[in-house]
């Protein structure tokens, strides 16, 4: 379970020599297991349990954070995957009542809350009940397992928008986020739906709804070995990681609009500090940087501020004119990446203010910066980044909005208006991945293609360079980005008969020149003998007759067409080095993060 994260991981087991025994540890899978070593495998002889590794999302990554989380009396023992959004006004109501909590997470709440039930609630005594009537209390995505000293036969859990599976076996019953924890064990699995809650038993399993009304999961069979079910049955993580994009988006953004607000995880500067910000860089490397080329039209459209997006590596040589009101955004999936990192530190020298985008929680990068604004992709093990790039576009609009919120550039209707259309995205994304086995296909069909290029307009052109980047990096395939505009001044002299160009058009409802420019760009390479697949929305008739491939991804807001058109040249890069035969994870002479410079 290492790949859905490794922050850090923790067990507890109801032993009946001592109870509820719980021991967890910061860092790899390894520090935990030398922990239960040392303190002798029969200390955690048991007959019900659960383990937990963590990918932190609230409080960073050290023991004290780590899961199971219990209450005071120690007495219940909490895991959770998700983000409990309302958990700050929950703290707040334990630590009015005199509990002191131990941790910075939102898990912990969950713990005593449920603690408080069991013991003198309306559900006294009675466990699952209990954890139902926490449950009713929380806002957020959240999947609970919960185990209590006194019900050694029992583990409870819940779940709301996030993972949640039974395993079924011979005298004993599974629970978890994903197949691939019980599928040495069983292959026989029920799935639960929303608003569900399972206990389990060595007899098997009895689901609920959160009022205790009887509900029923479906049950499957797992055909996937280990190796498949880590990856959801998929060849490689990045497929699946593919196909997470609408989670990925849709948990960057849970939480960031609370009482009409764009809310930033962490901000150590005033929101005077962001109304006085007259400039804004955007630093960050590879993906990211493209992701930040696509914040620049939202943050000068919504904040009518400049905006300079540079690669790190080059920030901090070109000697930059920064000062205090300068806000520096560095975007970095991993946090952890040298060009990037020197980069903020370069800015705060200048006493430019850093605000860190970081799908990493307790990562230097974030660490070094006066605000942070996570994106909430979960880990991505491709080295090729896919969700966290959508997450980091998404997360970077949120930075947008919260500056345009500031300085007043768009009114609170506005902006919640802004919010809505971005919260419309996971499902429009989930289409996309609906209809993209024509992209597979045609992916299949270019396995020999010697280069391709890719054309984009607007904010189109930074998904034109992120196609190709992702073609360069997993096929290993000359490919190049470019502005539509700039074919003529050279670049289309690379035209020649059956060169695939893949176009990025521009909606047709958007800026009505740029369609008609890029359509003229279209058949003035398919003139040359240009193969053109065309990315263009749902219904672009006009496009239809120079594309030789039409790709349809839904109509969306021009600024955020991003998010939906990227997603095929993903798709398309994967499948051509899969008919390549790569390692479509482990490109090679790459990293997952790069830190040196
Ligand atoms: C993207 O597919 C690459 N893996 C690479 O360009 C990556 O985006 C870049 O190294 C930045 O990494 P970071 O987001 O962790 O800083």
């Amino acid at each position: 379970m290492e790949y859905r994260g490794y922050d850090s991981a923790g067990v507890a087991v109801l032993t009946q020599a001592d109870g509820l025994v719980v021991e967890r540890k910061a860092g790899r899978l390894a520090n935990l297991v030398s922990a239960l070593d040392d303190a002798g495998h029969g200390a955690f002889a048991g007959t019900a349990g659960m383990g937990h590794t963590r990918w932190a999302t609230h409080g960073a990554p050290i023991d004290r954070n780590s899961h199971p989380h219990r209450d005071t009396a120690g007495r219940v023992a909490v895991v959770h995957n998700g983000i409990i959004e309302n958990f700050a006004a929950l703290r707040a109501e334990l630590e009015d009542s005199g509990v002191e909590l131990s941790s910075d997470t939102d898990t912990e709440t969950a713990a005593h809350l449920i603690a408080r039930e069991y013991d003198h609630g309306s559900t006294a005594g009675d466990l699952p009940a209990s954890v139902r009537a926490v449950c009713r209390k929380l806002d957020g995505a959240f999947t609970l397992v919960v185990t209590h000293a006194d019900q050694p036969d029992q583990v409870v859990a819940a779940r709301r928008s996030s993972p949640l599976v039974v395993g079924v076996g011979e005298g004993e019953t599974f629970v978890a986020s994903d197949v691939a924890a019980f599928i040495e064990h069983t292959r026989d699995a029920v799935e639960l739906g929303q608003d569900q809650l399972v206990v389990i038993s060595r007899d098997g399993y009895d689901v609920t709804d959160f009022h205790g009304d009887p509900a029923h999961g479906k049950p499957f069979t797992v055909d996937w070995d280990l190796s498949a079910a880590e990856k959801g049955g998929h060849e490689y993580f990045m497929l699946k990681e593919i196909e997470e994009q609408p989670d990925a988006l849709a948990n960057t953004l849970r939480g960031h609009f609370r009482s009409g607000r764009i809310v930033l995880d962490e901000q150590r500067m005033s929101d005077q500090d962001l109304r006085d910000v007259d400039k804004v860089f955007v630093v960050a490397c590879g993906s990211a940087y493209h992701s930040g080329l696509v914040a620049k039209y939202a943050i000068e459209h919504w904040c009518r501020l400049p905006v300079e997006v540079e690669l790190a590596s080059e920030f901090r040589y070109r000697d930059p004119v920064l000062d205090r009101d300068t806000l520096v955004v560095a975007v970095s999936q991993s946090g952890e990446t040298a060009d990037t990192l020197e980069a903020v530190r370069h800015a705060r020298e200048q006493k430019a203010r850093v605000l860190a985008v970081c799908n990493t929680n307790g990562a230097q990068i974030p660490r070094e910066s006066d605000a942070v604004l996570y994106t909430h992709a979960g880990p991505e093990i491709g080295v090729a980044s896919t969700k966290a790039f959508l997450a980091q576009v998404a997360a970077n609009y949120l930075v947008g909005l919260a500056l345009a919120q500031a300085r007043g550039t768009k009114y609170p209707d506005e902006v919640a208006r802004e919010f809505g259309e971005l919260e419309a995205m996971p499902s429009a994304v989930a289409k996309v991945l609906a209809t993209v086995g024509q992209v597979r296909d045609l992916g299949s069909r270019m396995a020999d293609s010697r280069a391709v290029l890719f054309l984009g307009r607007h904010v189109g052109f930074p998904v034109a360079l992120e196609g190709a980047l992702k073609l360069k990096e997993l096929a290993y395939m000359h490919a190049e980005g470019f502005a539509a505009g700039e074919l003529k001044h050279g670049p289309i002299a690379l035209i020649e008969d059956e060169l695939p160009v893949v176009v990025v058009m521009p909606s047709p409802k958007g800026r009505a020149v740029l369609h008609a420019k890029m359509v003229s760009n279209i058949s003035e390479i398919q003139a040359r003998g240009a193969r053109t697949i065309v990315i263009a929305e749902e219904g672009d008739e006009r496009v239809r007759p120079f594309a030789d491939e039409l790709v349809e991804v839904p109509a969306v807001p021009t600024l955020l067409q991003p998010l939906v058109s990227t997603v095929p040249l993903q798709v398309l890069a994967a499948e051509i080095a899969r008919s390549r035969g790569y390692d479509v994870d482990k490109p090679r002479n790459l990293a997952k993060s790069v830190t040196v410079e």
